[in-house]
């Protein structure tokens, strides 16, 4: 980012929180998130053990932190069952207990609900069916569903009994499903049968059938039928029916006992090696950061109605609805489909139906509204907004504005978040009520987390110089390991600062104390929010037979803030061309899922590298936007390659094709 544009974005005007609002938080003043953030540093442990006490624990002892970056522990000893904290505890409060959990919407119009009494019935069911089919504590299933009730049924189920759930986004291909499985060695797989997006059907379970032909582990497929018209192959002996065991199974199921370290579950993340990375989760920890988070960032209440667009296979959901919405009594919302679809004020319908009062989205669905205009958000009552909360990716002050005046009425606080996979929830983000907002900024650190922005040595810049972001001290919810692979995990995270935890971000602190998180540093780009490897598309690229070399670089993106971009070499004897642009296009939505589908494809003679033979992405990025190389070439091995690019580019110039 160009430095004028840096310093004119961080320093836009703090805009104090609404008054009304503030009246009613859990924070009330800049003042007091001040004080309570500086003792939460002076003493985390206090800070932890207070939000210990409002979870309900199996065993609790009297240590809080143990160890440091990058071995540390969270109540070590102590004991807790995540499901008991989401469930059970509402389930038995007469207050609670017929309070709707779960609102779900399908794409095609279908409503259900789930009270918490009813919740705890469904979950214990299953979580019984799950042992008698043999699983046990840490064996891992693999949940490949969209957002159903009964997605959460199966996730609850596992974390009552200890069995680690790995949820894989029901958009992957079966080739990516299939890695996600063996990298985890997981014994059943649970799925719906099909699902509704943009009116066609996904038919999921054909998906997870191709995935598994040659897997050994699975031995158990759990299908549940979503769509009841949907012809559905079933293999005797290894599928079941979700339902059929739900109501064969007892409701008598004790939570099991686990100590608060324990790995609870894990989900795949893109890193910069290009192999998916299965990231491990703490439940102790997981819980105690995630019901802080939502407490204090979302300023959640059971009283009320929230609804997280995220789907269930990225983590949002985990943090701000599994775990931290549930733990916290709120009723939730949950939606299947696309927020457009069959008509562009599809979100806002809903909205206005279920009264919707926080609304946690990412910016490109905030763009999506944008882009839809004003005329469609105004012919519904959006009133009831008061929270509309992002994550992410940049959330650009453009779409910031525009979301704030016309969908919050100018009066909802727009809360921003920074967050990762692997921090399990967001270290960056506001304290609405209480922390004056800046349009665009990802706000201020959270209590107990200790944020800084670096150069490359690790020693921290002055506020608006741009830096890498770190983490220099442990906290509940940060990633224990990647899954089977303790190098990687300290490798890709601990390696390049020893001592700090490693973001992979750059960002920017400003004299407000507010933090921009500008991009990643490593070569993996965010399309509509989902993290996709670059490498991980080059790897697909070059297994094509005409595929000599492959580059992806992200482009600027008007509603999914990034697209890929594909540059490759052809081997000799093939011949560029629309078709076979197709067919690369296809092979990397194959490999890993329609998401990731290259934007174009440019063949080219030869890709610019460094004298030690690497491809500058950096330069094909800036060829891409700019049209010219003005940037440092002094790495470039050969400028003629360069020149030969540019040529090639502009014969595709629009006009040109
Ligand atoms: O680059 C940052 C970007 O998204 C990355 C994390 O992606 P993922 O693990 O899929 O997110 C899970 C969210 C719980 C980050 O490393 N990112 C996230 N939030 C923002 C963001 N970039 C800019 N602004 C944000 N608010």
């Amino acid at each position: 980012m160009a430095d004028e544009v840096l310093s004119m974005i961080v320093s836009a005007k703090l805009i104090p929180p609404p008054e009304a609002y503030a009246a009613r938080s859990y924070l009330s003043s800049y003042g007091e998130y001040r004080a309570k953030y500086q003792a939460s540093i002076d003493d985390p442990a206090a800070f932890w053990d207070e939000i210990a006490d409002e979870l309900v624990w199996q065993q609790r002892g009297k240590t809080v932190i143990a160890g440091d970056l990058p071995d540390f522990q969270f109540f070590p000893g102590s004991y807790i069952n995540v499901c008991e904290n989401c469930v059970d505890r509402h389930a038995k409060d007469p207050m609670y207990r017929n309070k709707v959990a779960l609102f779900f919407e399908g794409e095609n119009g279908e409503r259900k609900s789930v009270t918490y009494l009813q919740l705890q019935d469904a979950v214990s069911r299953f979580a019984n069916a799950l042992k008698d089919l043999g699983l046990r504590q840490g064996d891992v299933v693999c949940v490949y569903m969209q957002n159903l009730i009964e997605t959460y049924v199966a996730l609850l189920a596992c974390l009552r009994i200890g069995v680690l759930y790995n949820t894989v986004f029901a958009g992957f291909s079966a080739e990516a499903l299939r890695e996600r499985i063996v990298r985890c060695g997981a014994k059943a797989v649970i799925c719906a049968n099909g699902s509704l997006r943009r009116g066609r059907v996904l038919r999921l379970k054909e998906t997870v059938d191709r995935a598994l032909e040659g897997v050994e582990t699975v031995e158990h497929v759990i299908v549940y039928r979503r769509l009841a018209d949907l012809d559905t192959p079933m293999t005797p002996g290894r599928d079941l029916d979700f339902e059929s065991l739900v109501e064969g199974a007892s409701r008598d199921c004790p939570p099991a006992v686990l100590e608060a370290n324990e790995p609870s579950f894990l989900i795949f993340t893109s890193g910069t090696t290009g192999r998916p990375k299965g990231i491990v989760h703490a439940g102790g920890g997981f819980l105690l950061g995630t019901y802080a988070y939502t407490k204090y960032q979302l300023d959640l209440r059971p009283e009320d109605i929230y609804w997280n667009t995220a789907d269930i296979g990225w983590l949002t959901s985990h943090i701000f609805v599994l775990v931290g919405g549930l733990a916290l009594g709120t009723t939730t919302l949950l939606y299947e489909g696309a927020l457009d679809w069959p008509k562009p004020g599809r979100l806002y319908e809903m909205i206005e139906r279920y009264r919707v009062n926080k609304l946690f989205s990412a910016p490109t669905a905030y763009r999506m509204m944008m882009k839809h205009g004003e005329d469609v958000a105004r012919s519904y009552d959006l009133s009831s907004l008061e929270l509309l909360v992002s994550v992410g990716e940049p959330f650009n002050p453009e779409a910031w504005h525009w979301v704030r005046r016309v969908v919050g009425g100018d009066v909802a606080v727009i809360n921003n978040t920074w967050g990762q996979t692997e921090t399990g929830g967001t270290p960056l983000a506001l304290m609405p009520g209480a922390v004056p907002i800046k349009p665009g900024s990802c706000g201020v650190p959270f209590f107990g987390h200790d944020l800084a922005v670096v150069d490359e040595q690790g020693r921290e810049v002055p506020d608006g110089v741009p830096g890498y972001l770190v983490i220099r001290r442990p906290f509940p919810s940060l990633a224990r390991d990647v899954y089977g692979d303790r190098s990687l995990y300290l490798n890709a995270y601990f390696s390049r600062m020893p001592g700090l935890y490693f973001t992979g971000d750059s960002a920017v602190r400003d004299a407000d104390g507010h933090f921009w998180v500008l991009g990643r540093v490593d070569d993996v780009i965010n399309v509509s929010g989902h993290r996709i490897s670059t490498m991980e598309m080059e790897s697909s690229l070059i297994q094509h037979p005409a595929v000599v070399e492959a580059a992806v670089v992200g482009e600027p993106d008007e509603v999914k803030g990034q697209v890929p971009v594909a540059f490759v070499t052809l081997e000799r004897g093939w011949e560029p061309g629309a078709e076979l642009e197709e067919e690369l296009k296809a092979r990397v939505v194959a490999d890993i899922g329609s998401f990731a589908r290259p934007a174009r494809v440019y063949f080219v003679a030869a890709m610019p590298k460094t004298r030690s033979g690497k491809i500058l992405r950096r330069m094909l990025r800036e060829i891409l936007q700019t049209g010219e190389v003005k940037g440092d070439v002094t790495g470039l091995e050969d400028w003629e390659v360069v020149e030969r690019l540019l040529h090639d580019l502009r014969e595709r110039a629009p006009g040109h094709e």
